[in-house]
């Protein structure tokens, strides 16, 4: 707890606003992107799935892929999982606007649990291909049987290991847009990313969830910044973002959100 307030504080202190940013991708990313409104009836689709997963009393036997959550055991109550595993409306709008902004036409999420991040991916750009990938077989049924959004053909579940799925992809498959919010382990998060090099684009965006999660999160997002991988990195406080951009100088910024 003292750890994350220092680490808010040296965040909003180092923190730059639009005018702070010289860079015109992070400018854009700043000013259109992170200012864009989210619509209301969004906002509310969100919050009532949210709400109805809040009231679930049904229990699963949830088999934990990642580092596991630090307060719940193995069998977990739906509401339990809900009030622990999707961003809070903050972040969730921030996926919301990222969808939105670069309208990726190829999207993965690791780390599906009860759909909220699928959910804000799918009303930020509906016409979008997403591919979700999660472990636990209990909660992806639980999911894929509640989620309240028409499901159609581009919207794809997938039960598999991250580092299975991603091995059983055609080498050149490419994704716009990858949301990493699974396993909160430093390095399992970098060999995922490494894993996941030959599938990026010099655009795709990657959005990192829990990146102060732990002191080894914080470790592994510093050295992200500082990897000549991404070019360009984006600090949110709890999210961070990293674009290849290969083709562009070295950007670090700290973004106030
Ligand atoms: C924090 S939750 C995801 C929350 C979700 N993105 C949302 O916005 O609601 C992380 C999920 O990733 C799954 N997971 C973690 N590591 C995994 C791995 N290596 N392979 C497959 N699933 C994994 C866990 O079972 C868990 O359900």
């Amino acid at each position: 707890m003292m750890r994350l307030m220092r680490e808010y504080i040296n965040y909003w202190l180092k923190a730059k606003n639009r005018h702070g940013v010289h860079s015109p991708y992070v400018y854009d990313f700043n000013d259109k992107c992170l200012r864009l409104q989210v619509p209301e009836k969004a906002i509310s689709s969100y919050s009532s799935y949210r709400k109805q997963l809040n009231r679930e009393n049904l229990t699963i036997k949830v088999s934990d892929f990642g580092a596991g959550s630090k307060k719940l055991g193995a069998d977990r109550k739906i509401k339990d999982i809900a009030r622990v595993s999707g961003s809070p409306i903050k972040y969730a709008k921030l996926i919301y606007k990222i969808v939105n902004h670069y309208k990726p036409n190829k999207m993965l999420e690791l780390g599906t649990s009860l759909g909220l991040g699928t959910m804000m991916m799918k009303l930020g750009h509906p016409k979008g291909e997403i591919h979700t990938v999660e472990g636990c077989p209990q909660t992806l049924q639980y999911t894929m049987d509640h989620f309240p959004l028409t499901r159609d053909e581009n919207l794809h579940f997938h039960n598999a290991r991250f580092d299975d799925f991603i091995e059983r992809l055609d080498p050149n498959e490419k994704f716009d847009f990858i949301f990493i919010d699974g396993d909160h382990r430093g390095e399992r998060t970098q060999s995922i990313l490494m894993s996941l090099k030959r599938h990026l684009h010099d655009e795709t965006v990657i959005l990192l969830d829990d990146i102060r999660w732990s002191f080894d999160m914080q470790t592994f997002w510093k050295s992200m910044t500082q990897s000549e991988n991404y070019n360009v990195s984006i600090d949110l406080f709890k999210m961070g973002v990293l674009v290849p951009r290969h083709h562009q100088a070295t950007e670090n910024f700290v973004i106030r959100y």
